[in-house]
């Protein structure tokens, strides 16, 4: 491969990439090893302040999920922490994170923003996106997720906070171009598909994208209301039946499918990636990276996960976090695959096998991470 600038500039072997190679040329040599586009991260909820160990424990315990949420815990404590900091806590944070990312190779990630849940705070948080797209290698695609869950202090009047999000934070967030999707947890408590589909019927006015938390907890029609909106994504799909993805497929609206989170909460309830596939969808995985549900940036994770609990092939994990996942994200033209004109955004594996990287799990297998053709991250231990 021949990279000039931020650019791929040609792709092929050996005997047809030498004659191209000039003597300003700088060589990197791969040793062997398997070069891949860098991750598309599309779903992940990077940016928010405390942690969650002590729910994590509560879980280990016992409690679920819901019983937490249901008494105060779960999105609204991390949006409490969240609305206590400042941009640059969240921006310090993130920075933390983007690294995590970084060396699991991972250079594009799809960001919510969510633990705000008021005007100011949703776009504090959007602030903090957008700043780290800026002052990091990561590429971040900022989506609205002012619609996450029902601040507490609009608990009784949740007509209130649905028109607030329509009237007040959307034309905010489109006005300072600080999103280019948005997204509604739409859920059995959360938001239901009546307000879901007011919310991201205005936000589609607004020129925003639509994704959404489909059919996570229950089968609560999220796929369906994708479907009939034409969102570009379907998020989650645990409870999603036959005929929600026959209306995914009806729609072209790709499923994302968030196996760390089904892991994480410790359900069996995996999405149904073979029928998802054998329907024609083109699938993809992500993280979920959040404090509650799926506190990982690991993408090999993710590929291990897919192949194990899903029955997914390691080539259908790969393209599902490549190609499949930028075309989500509308920069099917840009990234997830190497190609002439395309980012050269690449990661050399320390593997000599793609399987490697959903087969040997827990294992960081990047040796080196290059965004827009620039180092991002190397292991620099000795030998390697
Ligand atoms: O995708 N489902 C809603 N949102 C996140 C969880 C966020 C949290 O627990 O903080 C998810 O799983
Ligand atoms: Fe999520």
């Amino acid at each position: 491969m021949i990279v000039k600038g931020d650019r791929v500039d040609a792709v092929g072997r050996r005997r047809e990439i030498e004659p191209l190679i000039t003597d300003d040329c700088k060589i990197i040599d791969a040793g062997r090893r398997v070069v891949m586009p860098g991750f598309v991260d599309a779903h992940t909820h990077p940016v928010f302040a405390g942690i969650r160990a002590n729910e994590f424990e509560q879980r280990a315990s016992g409690a679920t999920y819901r019983e937490i949420a249901a008494r105060g815990g779960g999105i609204r404590s991390t949006v409490r922490a969240t609305r206590n900091a400042s941009l640059s806590d969240l921006v310090k944070a993130g920075k933390r994170y983007a690294e995590w990312f970084l060396r699991n190779g991972t250079t594009t990630v799809e960001a919510k923003s969510g633990y705000g849940l008021t005007i100011e705070d949703e776009l504090k948080i959007l602030r903090a996106i957008k700043q780290l797209n800026e002052e990091t290698p990561l590429k971040y695609v900022p989506t609205f997720l002012g619609a996450h869950d029902i601040p507490s202090e609009y608990k009784s009047r949740r007509q209130t906070y649905v028109s607030l999000v329509i009237n007040e934070m959307l034309p905010r967030v489109a006005e300072e171009k600080l999103a280019e999707y948005c997204d509604v947890f739409c859920e059995e408590g959360v938001f239901t598909t009546d307000e879901s589909w007011q919310i991201l019927s205005a936000a589609r006015c607004q020129g925003l994208g639509l994704r959404v938390h489909a059919d996570q907890l229950s089968l609560s029609g999220g796929a369906k209301l994708a479907a009939e909106l034409n969102a570009a994504t379907a998020d989650h799909l645990e409870h999603t039946d036959a005929a929600g993805i026959a209306a995914l497929k009806a729609a072209q609206v790709q499923p994302v499918l968030l196996p760390g989170s089904v892991y994480a909460l410790d359900s069996s309830n995996y999405p149904a990636a073979r029928a998802m596939i054998d329907a024609g969808l083109a699938v993809v995985l992500a993280t979920d990276f959040n404090p509650g549900s799926s506190p990982t940036p690991s993408m090999p994770m993710v590929l291990s996960l897919a192949c194990t609990q899903m029955k997914m092939m390691p080539a259908e994990a790969i393209t599902a976090v490549t190609i499949n996942a930028a075309y989500s994200l509308g920069r099917g033209d840009e990234i997830g695959s190497l190609e002439k004109g395309k980012r050269a955004d690449f990661v050399v594996h320390d593997a000599s096998d793609y399987r490697e990287l959903a087969y040997f799990f827990g294992v960081e297998h990047p040796h080196s991470v290059y965004a827009g053709g620039r180092i991002a991250f190397s292991r620099s231990a000795p030998g390697r």
